[in-house]
């Protein structure tokens, strides 16, 4: 079979033969790997869509080398997606500044006693074994100025914030070349983003995995484009095949943004179990929940979302509640009490049941979507 053409304006903007992004994907946990590495950037990008460095949990020093290492390996563009507190010095108002890192065991001390008298409870009603984790007061959202500053200086061909606006930064990134992307769960936010004068905007939708908002995929594409024009959206939440891919162009988007198809690959920095969960998940298997971050976030369905629930504990702000989740979390790991781990996913888990290699993933979504667009629609619809 020849070499499929899947082709829209954002293949001219971005520089890259298909108009698909593999999705920013940090770590679900203090001390876990990026669910978007540099082999997994590499591959997507080598393989003509543009990978996306997940880029939150990596020190400054480590995302630089991080994006130094993807150069080395390929000449195609590629991503670097950041998460950008409202506070630009996190460690400063932490109390912290200019510490590196800290044992998790000490900043846990300073959590509400309510939430200690239950994470103990817990550990002595399961017999946990205690697990250090030392917190890294150095990332990339910790010290987004000058993360921010390393993608200019590096001139990052595609800069892409997971949280928060980066209109701000728009004019230092156009100075060098790069483009811009923003990402949002509501139409007011597409509206205010794209005012703010990036160039590519991603409308997230319910379905999706990680951090995401209350409208559905397919509600948000056509208010997201309606309210961002001229301003280009991709779609994201909930594409797993050609299908998904298809429905995406032909409801106006110039391209998508997957993140859980591509984490369930090769190449995908998640654990093995969390890789294990989404292949053996239902589309019941994933579920929102606070207890994570403090914010909505859709993870694989896992009984830490039961004992949580049952706390009745308020959630502690983002990313206060991360310290909680993560110091359980190593403890369920360390203790092999899988029922309780499940890592961040979409609903769209119940359309993956192989791992495969990132390049095989977005070469059959490109056949898929051209098998769709080309010759089955016509088949299927009566149109005149
Ligand atoms: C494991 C995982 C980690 C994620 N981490 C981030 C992140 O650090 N920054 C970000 O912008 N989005 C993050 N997301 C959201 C993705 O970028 C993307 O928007 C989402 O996965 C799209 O929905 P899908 O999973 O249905 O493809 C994460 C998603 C997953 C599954």
């Amino acid at each position: 079979m020849g070499k499929k053409v899947l082709k829209t304006k954002l293949c001219d903007m971005l520089g890259i033969e298909y108009p698909i992004l593999s999705a920013g994907m940090g770590p679900t946990l203090i001390g876990e790997s990026a669910g978007a590495p540099v082999e997994l950037v590499v591959a997507v990008s080598e393989a003509g869509g543009l990978g996306v460095l997940g880029g939150a949990g990596s020190t400054v020093d480590e995302l630089q080398k991080a994006i130094r290492e993807i150069r080395a390996q390929t000449d195609k563009p590629f991503g670097v997606d950041l998460l950008l507190p409202k506070h630009l010095d996190v460690g400063g108002a932490m109390g912290m500044k200019g510490i590196d890192q800290v044992p998790l065991s000490k900043i846990l001390e300073r959590l509400p006693k309510s939430h200690m008298d239950w994470f103990h409870k817990i550990k002595k009603e399961m017999e946990l074994p205690d697990v250090e984790i030392m917190v890294r007061m150095n990332t990339t959202t910790m010290r987004p100025k000058e993360s921010i500053q390393v993608c200019i200086e590096e001139k990052v061909p595609l800069f892409c914030a997971g949280l928060g606006n980066p209109g701000f930064m728009v004019e230092d990134a156009h100075a060098v070349g790069m483009k811009v992307l923003g990402i949002t769960g509501n139409q007011k936010n597409a509206r205010r983003m794209a005012e703010s004068g990036i160039d590519l905007l991603v409308a997230q939708g319910h379905e999706g995995g990680g951090h995401t908002g209350r409208i559905g995929t397919m509600v948000l594409i056509p208010a997201a484009i309606d309210a961002a024009y001229p301003v280009p959206v991709l779609a994201a939440g909930g594409i797993g095949d050609g299908r998904g891919v298809a429905a995406a162009l032909a409801m106006g988007c110039v391209g998508v943004w997957i993140g859980t198809r591509f984490l369930a690959t090769k190449e995908g920095g998640a654990l093995d179990i969390n890789k294990q969960k989404i292949i053996e998940s239902t589309d019941e298997g994933t579920r929102v929940s606070k207890a994570y971050t403090g914010k909505t976030l859709r993870a694989s369905y896992n009984r830490f979302h039961d004992i949580w629930d049952a706390s009745k504990l308020r959630p502690l702000p983002f990313p206060t509640q991360v310290l909680l989740s993560s110091a359980l979390l190593a403890s369920f790991i360390e203790a092999d009490k899988t029922a309780y781990v499940g890592g961040l996913a979409g609903q769209v888990s119940v359309l993956i049941d192989e791992i495969k290699p990132a390049r095989q993933v977005l070469e059959e979504l490109v056949e898929e979507t051209v098998e769709i667009l080309a010759k089955k629609l016509p088949e299927n619809v009566k149109v005149q």
